[in-house]
C-alpha cells in the first residue's frame, strides 16, 4: 500500500546483481570445494536456487544474511525439484553446470517474466557445438556430452543474448581445449561471471567484450567471490528519485556500469553526480520528454524500460520508447493507463504524452521490473496505491519497501509473502 506524494530524500544502499548471482550459484556446482558468496541479494530467485542446489546435495551454510557457503563436492547427478526450476528463467544456467560437472543434465524448460517468447536455441546451438546432445521434450531440456565429454569449439550467436552467453561460458570452461563465443552479449554480470570462474581457477579471457575466449580446465577449486552491485536495482532507485522530485544518494554501486541510466535522466531534467561508489541524483524543475531505444550493453537496459516509462509519462511533451529486445514488454502500461497515463502502445513501440501526474488506485504487478515501475508510479500518485501480485517484486529486489521507506516513502506490506512459495496468507498490520 503507497501513499503518494513525498520526495524521496536520502541514502540507500545497492544489493548484489540478481543476474550476476543467479549465474554464479549454479556455477558453484562445477566446484570441487567450497565457495564463499558474498554481497548475495536476499530475494527469491537466489533463495530458489540454493534450494535447487541443496536439493542436488550441496552444502549450503548462511553465514550473513548477504554471505553463504556452498560446498559442492558431494553432489552428483540426479534430479532436481522441477517445479522450482520451472519458476524461474535462470535454471537453464543448470544445464552449462550440469553439463561441465556430471557430463549430463536434465532441467525444465525454463520460466522467467512473460514477456513474449523467450527460447533457448542460441543456448541449444552452443551447448550442441561443444559436442553434447541436446533433446527438448514434454517441457525437459536433456543433454548428454557423450563418452568424450564436451570439446571445445568456435560458436558465433546468432543473436546477442546474455543467458546463451553465459551458459556457454559454463560448460566451455572444463571442456577440453579452446572455446571461442563470437557476437557474446557484454553486460556487467557477464564479466562478473567470468571473473567469479577464473578466481576458482578458470581461465576465461575478454568477458565484456563481443568475443570471449575459454580454455578448458580440468578442475575449478574453492575460494570466496564478491558479487557486484545490481545495476538495475540502482537504476531503480535513481528514476525513483528523479520521478518524485527529491535527492538521493544511491550507494554501493559501479558508476560505469550506470552511465546509459544516467545520461537518460539528465535528458530527462535530473542531475547526477557520480562519485567512486554512488551517484547523486536530484531532481526540481519539470521533468522534460525524451526517446528510448533499448539494446544489449551499453546500450540503454531493457530491464530499466518500465521505470524510464513511468517517468516519461510524467514528463511534459510527446516521449517515444522503442524496446529492442522482447516482442511484449508494455504490459505495464495498461497499468499505468489505469493511474491515468496517456499512451499508445503498438508491439515494440509506445508512444507516450506526459500528464501532469497519477491518481492512485488497484493495481498489479505483471512481472518482476513492471512490478517496481507501479510502485515508482504509486510514489508519485495523488492518493493511496495498492499494488498486488509483489511476489514478482521480491524475486528481484532486496527489502524494497524497507529501502523506499528509509527514503521517507510512506509505503507497507499488507501481504506477506514466503522467499519460495509465494504469497501466503493476507494481513494488515
Ligand atoms: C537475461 O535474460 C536477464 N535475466 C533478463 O532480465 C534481461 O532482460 C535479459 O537478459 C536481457 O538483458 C537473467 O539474467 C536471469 P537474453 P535472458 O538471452 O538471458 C532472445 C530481469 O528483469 N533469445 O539476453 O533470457 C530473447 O528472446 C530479467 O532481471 C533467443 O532468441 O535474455 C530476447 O529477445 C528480465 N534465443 C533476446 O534474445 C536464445 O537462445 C535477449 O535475450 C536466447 C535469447
Amino acid at each position: 500500500m503507497i501513499q503518494g506524494g513525498p520526495p524521496l530524500h536520502g541514502e540507500v544502499a545497492i544489493s548484489g546483481a540478481k543476474n550476476a548471482a543467479v549465474a554464479i550459484i549454479p556455477a558453484a556446482l562445477m566446484v570441487d570445494g567450497v565457495c564463499r558468496l558474498e554481497n548475495l541479494p536476499q530475494i527469491s530467485d537466489v533463495e530458489m536456487l540454493l534450494t535447487i542446489l541443496r536439493e542436488l546435495g550441496a552444502g549450503i551454510r548462511h553465514i550473513d544474511k548477504s554471505t553463504v557457503e556452498i560446498d559442492c563436492t558431494d553432489v552428483h547427478f540426479q534430479d532436481a525439484p522441477f517445479e522450482l526450476m520451472r519458476k524461474i528463467r535462470a535454471s537453464y544456467y543448470l544445464i552449462g553446470a550440469m553439463l561441465g560437472r556430471f557430463g549430463t543434465a536434465k532441467t525444465t524448460m525454463p520460466g522467467g517474466c512473460n514477456f513474449g517468447v523467450r527460447p533457448i536455441d542460441q543456448h541449444i546451438k552452443g551447448m550442441t557445438a561443444l559436442g553434447a546432445s541436446v533433446l527438448v521434450e514434454n517441457g525437459f531440456i536433456y543433454a548428454n556430452a557423450g563418452e568424450n565429454g564436451l570439446v571445445g569449439a568456435k560458436i558465433y550467436l546468432d543473436k546477442v543474448s546474455v543467458g546463451a552467453t553465459m551458459n556457454i561460458m559454463l560448460a566451455a570452461c572444463m571442456a577440453k581445449g579452446k572455446t571461442v563465443i563470437e557476437n557474446a552479449a557484454r553486460e556487467p554480470h557477464i564479466v562478473d561471471l567470468a571473473n567469479f570462474l577464473n578466481s576458482m581457477g578458470a581461465d576465461i579471457r575478454g568477458a565484456g567484450t563481443d568475443s570471449i575466449r575459454i580454455n578448458g580446465v580440468t578442475r575449478l577449486h574453492g575460494g570466496t567471490y564478491t558479487i557486484i552491485p545490481d545495476q538495475i536495482e540502482a537504476g531503480t532507485f535513481m528514476c525513483a528519485a528523479a520521478a518524485t522530485g527529491g535527492e538521493v544518494l544511491v550507494k554501493n554501486v559501479i558508476p560505469r556500469h550506470l552511465e546509459c541510466i544516467s545520461a537518460k535522466l539528465r535528458e530527462c531534467g535530473a542531475t547526477v553526480e557520480e562519485y567512486g561508489d554512488a551517484v547523486l541524483v536530484r531532481r526540481t524543475g519539470r521533468l522534460r520528454s525524451t526517446n528510448i531505444k533499448t539494446q544489449p550493453y551499453p546500450g540503454f537496459p531493457t530491464d530499466m524500460q518500465p521505470m524510464m516509462g513511468v517517468l516519461l509519462c510524467l514528463a511534459e511533451g510527446t516521449s517515444v520508447i522503442s524496446e529492442g529486445i522482447y516482442d511484449n514488454r508494455f504490459k505495464y502500461m495498461d497499468e499505468l493507463r489505469r493511474m491515468g497515463a496517456e499512451v499508445q502502445v503498438d508491439g515494440r513501440t509506445a508512444i507516450i504524452e506526459g500528464v501532469g501526474g497519477f491518481h492512485g488506485t488497484n493495481v498489479r504487478a505483471c512481472d518482476l521490473r513492471a512490478g517496481a515501475a507501479v510502485v515508482v508510479a504509486g510514489l508519485c500518485a495523488e492518493g493511496k496505491t495498492l499494488v498486488e501480485d509483489i511476489h514478482y517484486i521480491e524475486r528481484g529486489y532486496e527489502d524494497f519497501v524497507g529501502k523506499l521507506s528509509g527514503l521517507g516513502a510512506d509505503i507497507r506490506r499488507v501481504t506477506d509473502c514466503d522467499p519460495v512459495h509465494g504469497c501466503a496468507a493476507i494481513f494488515c498490520d
